[in-house]
């Protein structure tokens, strides 16, 4: 993004005058070559844009692809404008609002060029160049189109040529109009422990914002993504139904603006409140990208527009398969020494996990990690607890034929630490307040050069010395309260939260450079961080600490909406004590991992694990990983939730049932996404130990029509049964 065309004021003129419309005499549907038209095309949407006779940049339609477009006659009303500006006569909520040098708070953006380059198969980068009419501002809108995802990827780039800062009060990413005749929001908001629950409303005219506040674990109160479903509320398969999400961890702001012709305008970017940005001149800002893909399919085919797009630009390594870890945070919490943590070694291989990750409490000398009151900041192995180091535990892991992984939250700090009492300038506070901890923790300022250097060590210095360690979960158990940085100047106090998550970005990309073959886990107290700006640096993410198995139906079912199954870790625990075998099959529509104490397994709950994890790496893994999901049935909606995931070739199916309330109706599920034509296999798998099998249609085969019309009877009926269904094709 740093190959910006200069454009000098003569060119500008020149080229503006040079791309002046004619005025045409009547409306007319308009050819791919009409000059003034700038069409962002995908399988199946478009994103038709329209120089003005009076050099503005206007949208006229975004939506299906192919429908003819009318060309106006000259330039449309103000509100159509692409990317809004305030001030000059402009009267919505703008994209951009900026102050210039001379003090002057208007903007008027006029369109310099446009260039479409072919990147890669199917996807093109179209940068539209604009420019104020007067001030040496330039906006360039950059959108990139993946042609088979449909999805619209676009963020934008702010330079200034004057003679001082620019200071930049409103820089949206995006913000296209969605136009229909009623518009559904629905976000995905909740708390710790009850993450991305959905929440669908009916839009009415004014301004709807869903907004975080609070820069680090941004998305603890609500993730940056949603759905706008045009006329109807959303449907899994019918519909107009349009997918937003933001890549990016930082406070954020989502605003939805309906106004007086029932024009919607969806603005989304980074959080604007309190956070106006001085813009040196010569210096690029670069928003982060937002993704956009829409569908007449309903949110069913939003979903699989965004895990398709994910799997193949968005996430790490994403043919990679996840190891089913151990994790020993619910056996062990901070109290573990070495021969306990190698003792879980051999339960761990014995029941096929492929990697032990040793969590929080490994760290910490003078102040030992022993709870979460002291420690963070000192990433020294805790000399009692591990007296041989991570060198040697990694080693014993791989003895028995596990991978080892570590925790670090290199983000933060305790009080009671080496660290603080050395830096106590580099936590986030704000002068004459009295510091406001949550869990005992500060964050550290990474607006800081040298606090960024020491958050590249904490990952270098763990990793770099034991190469053992073959995947990090990273962690940030605390958001921002209190915003000030005692390195930023007065007026650039603002910038803290902006500054810190481009940092942030920064220290996670060398992760990944320099350690490309260390896997990692994306974690923020649950799941406080989760988006696409991180998700490229992380292979998945950790979706809540609740994992009773009841309440992970409902969070997986809200993340399913944007994020593929392959980057939810779903984790067998004891947590809601509900039967192992529903906590299993919970977790087996995910990355399959374990949170128990292996030492204190019966041996039934031995077996039933090695089954099930046995079944994942065999024969569920690359299915769920790399499968189309198909939403069935809603937990929101009735007494179960259903889902199946098809493999490409259509020939492998798996269905998952969870029973959430008692029903003695024989409801048939009906599938989707299935070959109508291909006669199915049944199997229901993992079964319980004594291979007992109430499923009526075992080993049984049907054609894929049929399964899907007429469905088929799952055998669960109490709160808590489940059944885990393979479909495999015969021909
Ligand atoms: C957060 C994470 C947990 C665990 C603890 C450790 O709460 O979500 O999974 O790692 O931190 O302190």
């Amino acid at each position: 993004m740093s190959n910006m065309i200069r454009v000098s004021g003569w060119l500008f003129a020149s080229l503006l005058l040079a791309s002046a419309p004619t005025l045409l005499g009547a409306d007319a549907a308009s050819t791919s070559a009409d000059p003034r038209l700038i069409r962002i095309t995908t399988a199946h949407s478009e994103l038709v844009l329209f120089m003005g006779d009076d050099g503005r940049l206007y949208q006229l339609t975004y939506g299906s692809a192919g429908l003819p477009v009318s060309v106006p006659k000259r330039a449309p009303s103000r509100e159509a404008e692409f990317h809004p500006q305030y001030g000059d006569g402009f009267i919505c909520e703008p994209a951009l609002q900026a102050t210039h040098a001379d003090g002057n708070t208007s903007s008027a953006l006029v369109y310099v060029r446009h260039q479409t380059t072919a990147l890669d198969s199917g996807v093109s980068l179209t940068r539209i160049e604009l420019k104020d009419r007067f001030y040496p501002l330039f906006v360039t809108l950059c959108l990139k189109s993946y042609g088979q995802e449909d999805v619209i990827e676009q963020w934008t780039e702010i330079r200034h040529e004057e003679t001082g800062a620019v200071t930049l009060y409103r820089f949206a990413s995006s913000a296209p109009i969605l136009k229909g005749k009623e518009y559904w929001l629905t976000q995905f908001q909740g708390d710790y422990s009850r993450e991305a629950t959905l929440a669908e409303e009916h839009l009415g005219p004014g301004l709807k914002i869903l907004d975080s506040k609070i820069g680090v674990r941004a998305s603890r109160f609500r993730i940056p993504s949603f759905l706008l479903a045009l006329n109807a509320p959303a449907k899994e398969e019918v519909g107009e139904v349009f997918g937003g999400s933001l890549a990016w961890s930082g406070s954020y702001q989502l605003a939805f603006d309906l106004d007086w012709n029932n024009r919607l305008r969806a603005l989304c970017g980074i959080n604007p409140f309190a956070s106006q940005y001085h813009l040196k001149p010569g210096r690029t800002f670069t928003t982060p990208a937002m993704l956009w893909t829409w569908s007449d399919q309903g949110k069913g085919q939003v979903s699989r527009n965004f895990h398709r797009w994910a799997r193949r630009y968005g996430i790490r390594d994403a043919p990679q398969p996840r190891p089913v870890l151990l994790n020993n945070w619910e056996a062990t919490g901070f109290k573990f020494d070495e021969p306990t943590i190698v003792s879980l070694f051999d339960g761990a291989k014995e029941i096929g996990a492929e990697t032990f990750l040793l969590d929080d409490g490994w760290f910490g000398n003078r102040h030992p990690r022993n709870d979460d009151k002291a420690g963070l900041g000192d990433w020294q192995v805790n000399t009692n607890k591990l007296p041989h180091g991570l060198s040697y535990l990694a080693a014993e892991a791989r003895r028995r034929g596990v991978n080892f992984g570590i925790w670090l939250e290199p983000e933060m700090v305790n009080p009671a630490s080496d660290l603080f009492e050395q830096h106590p300038e580099w936590a986030i506070r704000q002068p004459h307040r009295e510091l406001e901890l949550s869990r005992n923790q500060l964050d550290l300022d990474l607006s800081r050069p040298e606090v960024c250097e020491f958050a590249w060590k904490v990952i270098d210095d763990t990793l770099g010395p034991n190469p053992g360690i073959s995947y990090v979960k990273w962690d940030a158990n605390r958001y921002v309260t209190q915003p000030g940085s005692t390195y930023l100047p007065p007026d650039e106090q603002s910038h803290l939260l902006i500054d810190y998550n481009f940092a942030l970005y920064d220290v996670m990309a060398r992760m990944v450079q320099k350690y490309p073959r260390v896997m990692a886990m994306l974690c923020s107290g649950g799941s406080g961080r989760v988006d696409y700006g991180a998700l490229k640096y992380f292979n998945s993410f950790w979706p809540s600490d609740n994992t009773d198995p009841r309440s992970r139906v409902l969070i997986q079912w809200g993340f399913s909406h944007f994020f593929p199954a392959s980057t939810l870790c779903n984790h067998v625990t004891r947590m809601g004590k509900r039967p192992m075998k529903f906590a299993l099959d919970v977790a087996l529509s995910g990355a399959l991992g374990v949170d128990m104490d292996v030492r204190r397994l019966s041996p039934e709950e031995r077996k039933t694990l090695a089954a099930g994890i046995a079944l994942y790496k065999n024969d569920l893994r690359e299915l769920v990983s790399q499968g189309d999901l198909y939403r069935l049935e809603s937990p929101y909606d009735g007494p179960r939730a259903a889902l199946n995931y098809v493999s490409s070739d259509r020939a492998h199916v798996v269905l998952f049932v969870y029973q959430l309330k008692p029903n003695d109706a024989d409801q048939p599920v009906k599938l989707r996404g299935l070959d109508p034509q291909r006669h199915y296999r049944l199997r229901e798998v993992n079964l319980p130990q004594d291979g007992s099998c109430q499923f009526a249609k075992q080993g049984q085969v049907l054609d894929g029509a049929s399964l899907m019309s007429d469905g088929l009877l799952p055998p669960t009926h109490k709160d808590c049964d489940s059944s885990v269904i393979e479909l495999v094709g015969e021909n």
